[in-house]
């Protein structure tokens, strides 16, 4: 911790830091687009490891040096000057020894309970997150921590972050099969409370959200953790030194890069990446 801190503070004010945005595959566009609002004259780097999608059905050994592995592999060709895990599934879990390998400040993402509990007004929240986040007693701790008032229903998704996938890849599933993944996330009680607020903690689910909305049985507010992660950069290494104009272009790469059909190239494109790379670190590891 104390090296990811010096290393904030000798970039706070530094121009056009590189900043590298990770995730298992599309979600951390998300937060992308939410870090380029805050620091547009930041370079930035995308990579999507979807070679090992998803992560929200490995171990947390297996996920844990999966990421290091990859993250050594990053750090080395793109030299960043800060790596945002816009992954829930990988941060709740792999930080620490993100930290404890490199002096790079690391920023993650995790379950936005904190919020979703000050949100509420029937205190009863669901979070919508991979079977790997709903398992980890990071998740469970944040809940003891913030939301000890309120009912929280843990809705593990076995499919959604793949249904996002498939959504920028061009091949949308049908309402119904969306409606069903997160219909356990919409709870009445006997005394006539419903679910009010639905936590988004997985960075692909904000890929969804037109959807989603339109598909809620009632209105609920949608908690996406992007805007608060951008925050946390600014935070860090200080906002941009000077107005910039527009966004400087983000690099795109990904570990298998299989999926990349047209459809999800002119889907990267609107994110602001406009070149891809494969840069290939197959599973198993190697
Ligand atoms: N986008 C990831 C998250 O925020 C995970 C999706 C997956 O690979 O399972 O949890």
């Amino acid at each position: 911790m104390a090296g990811a801190s010096l290393s904030a503070a000798a970039l706070r004010g530094a121009a056009e830091p590189t900043i590298l945005v990770f995730d298992s595959g599309l979600g951390g566009l998300t937060v992308l687009d939410a870090v380029r609002r805050a620091r547009p004259d930041a370079r930035y780097v995308y990579v999507g490891d979807d070679a090992a999608f998803p992560y929200g059905r490995l171990t947390e050994a297996a996920l844990v040096a999966r990421v290091l592995t990859v993250m050594e592999r990053l750090v080395a060709t793109h030299r960043p000057d800060l790596v945002v895990i816009a992954c829930n599934t990988a941060s709740t879990v792999v930080l620490p020894a993100l930290r404890q390998r490199f002096t790079t400040p690391f920023v993650g993402v995790v379950p936005p309970i904190k919020p979703a509990a000050a949100a509420t007004r029937s205190r009863l929240v669901s979070l919508l997150a991979t079977p790997g986040t709903v398992a980890r007693s990071y998740t469970r701790d944040l809940i003891a921590t913030y939301a000890e008032a309120c009912t929280v229903t843990l809705v593990g998704a076995q499919n959604l972050a793949s249904y996002a996938e498939a959504e920028l890849a061009g091949f949308p599933v049908d309402d119904a099969v969306l409606a069903a993944e997160i219909a356990p996330c919409f709870v009445t009680e006997a005394d006539g409370r419903r679910t009010d607020v639905v936590c988004l903690a997985c960075t692909h689910y904000p890929l969804l959200l037109p959807r989603l909305e339109a598909l809620a049985p009632w209105p609920v507010t949608w908690i996406d953790p992007a805007p608060a992660i951008a925050r946390r950069v600014v935070q860090l290494i200080g906002s941009a030194p000077r107005a910039a104009e527009g966004y400087g272009a983000a690099h795109g790469a990904f570990t298998a890069g299989t999926c990349l059909t047209d459809p999800l190239r002119t889907a990267l494109a609107a994110h602001g990446i406009g070149e891809v790379a494969v840069e290939a670190i197959p599973l198993p590891l190697q």
